[in-house]
Order: structure tokens, then C-alpha cells, then sequence
């Protein structure tokens, strides 16, 4: 019986590129598809309403800032964001400015990740592109062929097939894609930590002109941005913690004791307007490709969030796999997609590692020891009292050139 008849569709569409997940790493990759002129489709479970109001971190390399503005994205983030040429490290009660500028030459841009979504969204509405937000029943079929499909009803009740040359999964942490890539085949890297994140917005002045990484013997707090009057903090927590318990005496008190210094440091209080707890781990799926399927972004790997690697990560992710993909629906075929892993990976593992790093120097383990924290503040004192120390967190930090 020809499956048509099994479970019928309303329309079947050839594409060259079926893209599943409609984030930042998904859109920009459609993106960069279209501006070559290979059309690529994308589809979310998430409405775009729910995608753009998930609250993400707020900081974007410079050079992926560059590239949003010259691939036509928009230059809204030069006009609303705002460039961070250093940030400060508060440990023992004191400031220390780690200066990006003066020791690398580089800075960051504040701009919430949300904003980016929002600014891919609208300009693919503008180039014609098409994405399904809001699908359901998703199935992705046949990667281990040349021809995969991808089924899914869309927010209407309508069904769809696409088929593609290559499917990628862009389909975030808790992405379905990368189990297609058979068990015996893969290999999962992964650890987990004592610890969350609290994290609130909260209706305040700025508290400090640049985002505040904060450790205390009570734990990590870090104080960031998002516009004249709202700001984002978050502080770290038990991840069984409930935001219920949590009232916002509670949430100041807390934030004030990590970062009170002998300097009197003090943050501006207003009203909480959300709270949520943020659980995170450290994670790589290898390979990034099997058959047909590309895994991109926090699909194939996810990373802690101190240090805000995880969207700029999946962006070069997308940049090399745009390249690679073009390549290998011109005349070089399928040979290409061999280059995807390794110029991905590098800087893949690169980012685990300072993620990782970043947050334990940062954090404290729920059983650490006397001789623990007294290591983790020589740590600390050797990363912010020497200029090799300070340029290795401002290298890491602002980002590595691009392997594309
Ligand atoms: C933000 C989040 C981060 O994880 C980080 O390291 C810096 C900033 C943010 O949400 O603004």
C-alpha cells in the first residue's frame, strides 16, 4: 500500500535544506542559506511568541555582532545593544576589571539572545523564507539515506512532508535529532553540576556600568543588564530550588550578601517581574553528523552558562555548516560534509572547557572543603592578579576567530 494512503499529507515540498529547530542556530542557518540561494525550510514546536519571551543570556561575541550587521540581519544591535569592552570579577569582597580592550584588543555585545531570535524571525519573514513555527508531530525519516523526509502538522492542523537532501537538527538541548544518529555509532560527553541558577529580571536601575561575576563563600551571583530599567541577576542555587519559596526580600537579601564588599558595593533594589530556576550541565554528542543529518548548536552540545559561550558556540556552528552545506549541494557532493565536525569541534571543546572552568572558579561546591575554597581563592587571585591570567579569561571570553 503506498504510505500516501498509510497517513496522507496535504503538501509535499522538495527542498534542498529541511532545517528542525527554529532558534537563533536554526534561523541563521536558513539564513545563510537563502542569501546563496539554496532554500532551506525551518520548523519549531515553540511558537514564535514562546521562543521570543524565553528568557536566554545577553551576551554576543563581537565577531558574531559583525556578522549578524553583513549578513543583512539588521543593525539593531548597534543601535540597542550595548559594547562591553571588560568586565569585573568580585571575590574577597573587592572588584577586579578584567579590561578585554587593553588585553586582547576585543569586547562583547550586550544584546539578549531573544533579540537576535527576534531580529532572524523578521528577516526571514523579509526574504521570503519560509518557517513553521507552532508544528506538531514532528518525524524525521530516512537520515540514513540521500533522501530524508520530515513530516510534521503544522499550527493549522494541516500535514506537511518535506523532502530534503540534508536534514539538520537545531533542535536545542533537549533536541530528538541527535538520537537518530544510531546508539552504537555515538558517543554522549557529558557532566553535571552541584548546582543551578536563580535567575530574575528585575525593574531596577543599572547597578554597575559593566555585567559583575561575583564569588563569595555563599555562592556565585552575577549581575547583568538588559535596558534603562530592567536589569537581569542571577544567583546560584540548589537545583531543587522552587521559585515559590523565593519572595523578593528573599532574592535581594541574597543577591547583596554575594556581592557586599569593603567597598560598599550595593545593588539598586525594585520589584521582581520573573524568577526561574536555570539547570545546566556540560554536554557533546559525537558525530555532529550521520548520513543525511547535521546536528548544529545546543543539539550537539550544550555548555554551563557562565561566560555566555552557548549562542555564540552555536552561531559559528551554523556559520561553518552553511559553508560546508553549499558545498556540498554544489559540484564537490557529499565529500564536504567531512570538514563540518572538525572545524566545529575545535572550537566546541575549546568552549567546554572555559565554560566549565569559568564555573567552577566561580562557584561553590555545596561540599567543598576548607583547603577547597582557600584553593579557589589563589585560583581566583592568580586569574585576576596576573596579566597572563587576566588576557587567558579575556581571550576565552570575548571569543576565538571564526574556522570558517
Ligand atoms: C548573561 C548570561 C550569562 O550566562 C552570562 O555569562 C552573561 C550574561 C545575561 O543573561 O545577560
Amino acid at each position: 500500500m503506498p504510505e500516501s494512503v498509510v497517513d496522507p499529507v496535504d503538501t509535499v515540498t522538495e527542498v534542498p535544506v529541511a532545517v528542525v529547530g527554529a532558534g537563533p542556530a536554526g534561523l541563521m542557518l536558513a539564513h545563510r542559506l537563502g542569501r546563496a540561494g539554496v532554500d532551506a525550510v525551518a520548523l519549531d514546536l515553540r511558537t514564535r511568541e514562546e521562543i521570543a519571551t524565553t528568557h536566554r543570556a545577553g551576551i554576543l561575541e563581537a565577531d558574531a555582532a559583525r556578522d549578524l550587521v553583513e549578513t543583512g540581519v539588521g543593525d539593531r544591535i548597534l543601535r540597542e545593544g550595548h559594547e562591553h569592552g571588560g568586565t569585573e570579577l568580585r571575590f574577597g569582597g573587592r572588584a577586579h576589571r578584567i579590561d578585554f580592550r587593553e588585553l586582547v584588543g576585543a569586547s562583547v555585545w550586550l544584546y539578549p539572545q531573544t533579540e537576535v531570535f527576534t531580529d532572524l524571525a523578521d528577516a526571514r519573514e523579509r526574504d521570503g523564507g519560509t518557517v513553521h513555527f507552532g508544528v506538531r508531530g514532528t518525524e524525521v525519516l530516512d537520515v540514513g539515506t540521500d533522501r530524508p523526509r520530515v513530516r510534521f502538522t503544522a499550527a493549522d492542523g494541516t500535514r506537511h512532508e518535506l523532502r530534503a537532501r540534508y536534514v539538520v537538527g537545531a533542535d536545542g538541548s533537549r533536541s530528538t535529532c541527535r538520537g537518530l544518529v544510531p546508539e552504537a555509532l555515538r558517543t554522549r560527553y557529558g557532566t553535571e553540576y552541584p548546582f543551578a541558577w536563580f535567575g530574575v529580571l528585575v525593574r531596577a536601575p543599572a547597578s554597575a556600568p559593566e555585567l559583575v561575576y561575583a564569588h563569595s563563600e555563599h555562592g556565585f551571583a552575577l549581575i547583568s543588564r538588559r535596558t534603562e530599567s530592567v536589569q537581569r541577576m542571577y544567583f546560584q542555587c540548589d537545583p531543587d530550588e522552587r521559585t515559590e519559596d523565593w519572595p523578593d526580600g528573599r532574592i535581594w537579601e541574597t543577591l547583596q550578601a554575594r556581592v557586599a564588599g569593603e567597598d560598599g558595593f550595593r545593588l539598586v533594589e525594585g520589584p521582581v517581574l520573573e524568577r526561574s530556576v536555570l539547570r545546566f550541565r556540560s554536554f557533546v554528542q559525537e558525530p555532529m553528523r550521520w548520513g543525511s543529518l547535521l546536528l548544529a548548536g545546543d543539539a550537539a552540545h550544550t555548555v554551563p552558562p557562565t561566560g555566555a559561550r552557548g549562542l555564540n558556540l552555536a552561531l559559528h556552528d551554523v556559520k561553518v555548516l552553511a559553508g560546508v552545506l553549499l558545498r556540498a549541494l554544489g559540484a564537490e557532493g557529499e565529500a564536504a560534509l567531512a570538514d563540518y565536525q572538525p572545524l566545529a569541534l575545535r572550537r566546541i571543546w575549546r568552549a567546554q572547557h572555559f565554560s566549565s572552568w569559568m564555573t567552577r572558579l566561580l562557584h561553590t561546591a555545596p561540599d567543598a572543603s576548607p583547603f577547597e575554597l582557600r584553593r579557589q581563592l589563589g585560583e581566583l587571585d592568580g586569574v585576576v592578579g596576573t596579566r597572563a591570567g587576566r588576557a587567558y579569561l579575556a581571550e576565552q571570553y570575548t571569543g576565538w576567530p571564526a574556522s570558517a
